[in-house]
């Protein structure tokens, strides 16, 4: 669970949905790392996790458990008046859901996300790599320590800056060149 928080920037406040923290082990970690502004919206379909978890922060006003769907996140986020998140975190099985309901939850997940802003899955397939083709950038690692050893992925969404600056140091480059082969 460190290793998946450390994928996470808590030096300012972040807004932070999590798809299927069952029983909680990486939601506690990272409530425990972030800052108090913050927010952590956990999406659960179990009930029973989904009552434990809102036994577990039930003092903690920066923590919302949402008994429901990940689905459902893009209505949370408007319900709440939270313009996007900063980080997406699932732990749900995505290999077995079926073809439709994985691309439209991807989605949803890309549309939901600040420009800049991850998507982090860890999961035992690094199967859904394949289908996260909305996300600029991917990045895998494979934990061996863990039991069973998982993927952690984290998908990146580019911020417009990047684009931007990317355009600049191509212009640079260019000039350079220009002005050697004068
Ligand atoms: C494999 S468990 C992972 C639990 C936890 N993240 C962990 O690493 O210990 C998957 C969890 O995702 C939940 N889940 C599955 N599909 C979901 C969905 N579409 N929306 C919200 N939760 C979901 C399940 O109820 C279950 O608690």
């Amino acid at each position: 669970m460190e290793r998946v928080a450390s994928k996470i920037d808590f030096s300012q406040p972040r807004v932070i949905a999590e798809y299927g923290p069952g029983e909680g082990v990486h939601s506690r970690e990272i409530a425990r790392r972030m800052c108090p502004d913050s927010h952590l919206l956990l999406f659960e379909l179990d009930p029973t996790f989904a009552r434990d978890l809102e036994r577990q922060f039930s003092g903690d006003r920066r923590v919302q458990v949402i008994h429901g769907d990940a689905a459902s996140l893009p209505h949370e986020l408007t319900h709440r008046g939270i313009d996007c998140c900063d980080y997406i975190l699932s732990g749900i099985p995505f290999s077995i859901l079926k073809i439709e309901k994985k691309r439209a939850l991807l989605q949803k997940t890309y549309d939901a996300l600040a420009p800049g802003g991850s998507f982090i899955i860890y999961q035992v397939t690094n199967e859904l790599k394949q289908h996260a083709t909305h996300f600029e950038h991917a990045e895998s690692e494979y934990f061996l320590q863990n039991i069973p050893p998982m993927f952690i992925t984290v998908f990146q969404k580019r911020h417009p800056l990047d684009h931007h600056k990317r355009r600049a140091l191509e212009r640079a480059n260019f000039s350079v060149s220009a002005h050697r082969s004068a």
